[in-house]
């Protein structure tokens, strides 16, 4: 008898097209874990109305995003991909749960006092207390037991834990209906931005995963790199240098030769850059591909949406049924 496989949850918000950060940060572990687990990714679209109630573009960056997670490899047939706002479940467990956490655990939340620092308390919405919130809801509808995230979001899977551990003591049931879920972080979760600064695309220190070959060039040469190494002969400092720490993640045959090469004098960064885009225009070829394939073939896209959601509609009428009846109240 085949063994069960656990369950993967994990999401993003629709932020339209991906950038190297999400691949390494994520999508490279959702797509390395698929086999051994069964993955559910979730668009958080109701998650991206608390930094932006605006929700005219919501759908396109859904769309745009679901395309880069399919040209990275996530396969449709095995993994449903579902946008949030089309599982009413999500809302109903979200509100369940809001009884199960306290104001003051949700007011202790760092990513909140994130937030708090950047918006300014008046501008800060009850939803931004709420979202770890939506986000266990997320989580335990599918009953999640790995969730591979970014670091900064372990905090959210912390508070998906309490939540989990309150339901089941406050509904007992012969077995628990949630499980308690665990973060997993990937190794290269941090890639810096081309500044330095955190990659992030509203800053536009970013490469697409959707970039041409031409761009990403272009965006290389705007890295920083060491300050000291002025000219080609300055020896350079490989272990504080941007540039460098891409060559490691996208370089690994050449990388102990740059360190040494730049060390001695003898690389120079625009060289040392011109070979980083070279191999990350690589890296990103077959991406490009079927990228290109999938944006000539949108009917398949929208079906593959549709068949993710009526999965995850059933699994979550599931949870539902199995959460109305521990609380009396099916
Ligand atoms: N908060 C996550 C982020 O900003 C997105 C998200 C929403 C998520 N629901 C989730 C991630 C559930 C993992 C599991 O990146």
């Amino acid at each position: 008898m085949e063994r069960k496989k656990k369950v993967i949850l994990s999401g993003m918000r629709p932020t339209g097209k991906l950038h190297l950060g999400h691949l390494t940060g994520a999508l490279e572990s959702w797509v390395a874990l698929q086999g051994e687990f069964q993955n559910y990714h979730l668009i958080a679209d109701y998650h991206a109305l608390t930094t932006n109630p605006d929700s005219s573009f919501l759908y396109q960056n859904s769309i745009d995003m679901l395309i880069d997670w399919l040209a990275a490899g996530i396969d449709p047939k095995i993994s449903p991909m579902f946008r949030q706002s089309q599982i009413k479940e999500h809302s109903e467990l979200h509100l369940i749960f809001s009884m199960l956490i306290t104001t003051a655990r949700l007011e202790r939340n760092p990513t909140l006092k994130e937030q708090v620092r950047d918006l300014a308390m008046e501008s800060l919405v009850y939803g931004h207390l709420g979202y770890p919130v939506l986000q266990a809801a997320d989580i335990l509808l599918y009953k999640g037991e790995v969730v591979p995230v970014g670091e900064d979001q372990l905090p959210h899977i912390e508070i998906t834990r309490e939540i989990s551990r309150r339901f089941n003591a406050q509904y007992p049931v012969r077995v628990p209906i949630f499980p308690e879920p665990e973060g997993r972080i990937t190794k290269f979760a941090r890639l810096t931005g081309l500044d330095g600064k955190r990659m992030s695309k509203s800053i536009g220190n970013t490469i697409l995963l959707s970039d041409a070959p031409d761009a990403i060039m272009k965006k290389m040469k705007t890295a920083v790199t060491d300050p000291q190494k002025i000219r080609k002969g300055d020896p350079g400092h490989p272990d504080i240098c941007l540039v460098f720490s891409y060559h490691t993640k996208f370089n690994p045959a050449e990388v102990e030769a740059i360190r040494a090469d730049c060390q001695a004098g003898k690389l120079g960064c625009v060289d040392c850059k011109t070979r980083c885009a070279q191999r990350i225009i690589e890296a990103l070829e077959p991406h490009r591909e079927k990228r290109a394939y999938f944006e000539s073939h949108m009917d398949e896209v929208h079906s593959i949406l549709d068949n993710g959601e009526q999965r995850a509609k059933q699994k979550a009428a599931e949870t539902m049924n199995e959460v109305h009846a521990a609380m009396n109240m099916g």
